[in-house]
């Protein structure tokens, strides 16, 4: 059992044991993580120079917003916000989005479901998990993945997680690492669930056209060769991609109608792309497995994944849903993101000009980015955890340690003016602490 599940246990056991007793195996389980949140609670508190810990987007007023989004706010009939959504979502927006997808992803020829409305991507992500993973089932993750995966598939969910290496020492993504992970946890059950994060969280990695070719080839051959595969992708920070050799579509695209052991399951979102965390609203949609007519499979897929939402939660918000069916209807919508995403990618730019202008090698190298909302550093001589606490006391600037060498920064909240101090106060901690 987790040590902060124990604590809490301990805690209410105190208290009246009683009360302990009467949890659920997954509820003496339960905590909550000391991660990413944790970390940025504590920046909001201290972090008065820089904080780039949080997983949005601001600019010098805040939150970034598209103002075909923000004006909704006083043009939004009774009708569409008040009443019950249904609990696959609003049937317009699902139309929409597909039409999203389809544009999106050029290289999607299969078929697939209608998408259905999630609370968002932690939404969706758990909505796979009861789907399609029983315990012991294996997910197959990149050593660089977003922490709550492991609340989500392994404390409240069974499944092993297994991981493999995320990058190469050529400096890409290690597909070979992948494929021989899926092929080993393979040989347990016949079955695994991939998730594929790309721009990923926490590194700002995504493929390379051939990589994320190589990605799809590869895993089409395991099932191929009989291992069930369920290849999802979290494409939660889909379209932020700022390197002109990135794939620039979903891998979704690339893996749908392309075995009959393989079923592909995109799961993306208003959330990050189009700068509303607030609102939850987010989808998944299934893949056809071959190029025959699979509709009705489709259908099928869709209502037992409406049951579950019914289950569960009943229905997702309609006023958002509304809303963003109204922005993504809107002709200047397409162009305000532009706008936004190109002010993301000055600061990802701007991060890579530092980088490669100063010598900052004996205290720190830096993982691969290319893309969404953040990059790693990784650290020669101090312990990330401990820097954290530094930056956040000596120098007021928020950062997320992810691991005992990782350090993550979220350039999706800093000015590009900044970006110059933040390394050199950073730099500047790293020798402080090395000394
Ligand atoms: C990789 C990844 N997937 C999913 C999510 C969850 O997104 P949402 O806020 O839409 O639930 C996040 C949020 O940080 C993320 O980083």
């Amino acid at each position: 059992m987790n040590a902060l599940a124990k604590e809490l246990n301990e805690i209410i056991a105190k208290e009246n044991p009683v009360v302990l007793d009467m949890l659920s195996d997954l509820g003496k389980n339960l905590f909550m993580p000391k991660g990413i949140v944790t970390q940025s609670a504590e920046a909001k508190d201290k972090a008065h120079k820089y904080n780039v810990t949080i997983g949005i987007a601001t600019d010098e007023n805040g939150p970034m917003f598209l103002d075909s989004v923000y004006q909704c706010f006083t043009d939004m009939t009774p009708a569409e916000l008040f009443p019950y959504a249904p609990s696959s979502g609003k049937p317009e927006l699902r139309k929409r989005w597909l039409e999203k997808i389809k544009h999106d992803n050029p290289s999607l020829s299969a078929g697939t479901s209608l998408p259905v409305v999630t609370n968002a991507l932690t939404h969706g992500l758990k909505l796979i998990g009861d789907m399609f993973l029983d315990k012991g089932d294996t997910l197959v993750l990149p050593d660089k993945f977003w922490g709550n995966y492991r609340l989500t598939f392994s404390v409240i969910g069974n499944a092993e997680i297994a991981t493999y290496n995320t990058f190469n020492d050529a400096g890409g993504f290690d597909v070979e690492a992948l494929l021989e992970k899926c092929r080993e946890s393979a040989r347990i059950n016949g079955k695994i669930v991939v998730i594929l994060n790309f721009p990923n969280n926490p590194s700002g990695y995504a493929p390379t056209a051939p990589e994320a070719k190589a990605i799809a080839e590869g895993l089409i051959t395991i099932a191929n060769e009989g291992t069930k595969v369920i290849a999802v992708t979290d494409d939660a920070y889909f379209g932020l991609f700022f390197e002109d050799d990135v794939y620039p579509e979903s891998i979704f695209g690339l893996l749908a109608g392309k075995s009959d052991n393989l079923l592909a399951i995109k799961l993306d979102g208003s959330t990050k792309e189009h700068f509303v965390w607030g609102f939850r609203v987010g989808f998944m949609t299934f893949g056809n497995t071959n190029n025959s007519d699979q509709s009705t499979m489709m259908g099928a897929l869709e209502r037992k994944l409406t049951g579950l939402i019914r289950g569960t939660i009943s229905n997702c918000p309609h006023s958002s849903q509304s809303i963003m069916l109204r922005a993504l209807n809107n002709t200047e919508f397409d162009a305000e993101r532009a706008a936004k995403v190109a002010i993301m990618k000055g600061r990802a730019v701007s991060f890579k000009r530092v980088l490669k202008e100063n010598d900052f090698s004996d205290q720190f190298d830096y993982y691969p980015f290319n893309s969404g909302y953040f990059m790693c550093l990784k650290l020669k001589k101090v312990d990330a955890e401990e820097l954290r606490l530094y930056l956040l006391d000596k120098y007021g600037v928020g950062t997320i340690s992810i691991n005992k060498t990782d350090l993550r920064l979220a350039f999706s909240c800093l000015d590009e003016n900044d970006t110059d101090d933040l390394f050199r106060i950073i730099y500047q901690a790293c020798g402080e602490l090395s000394k």
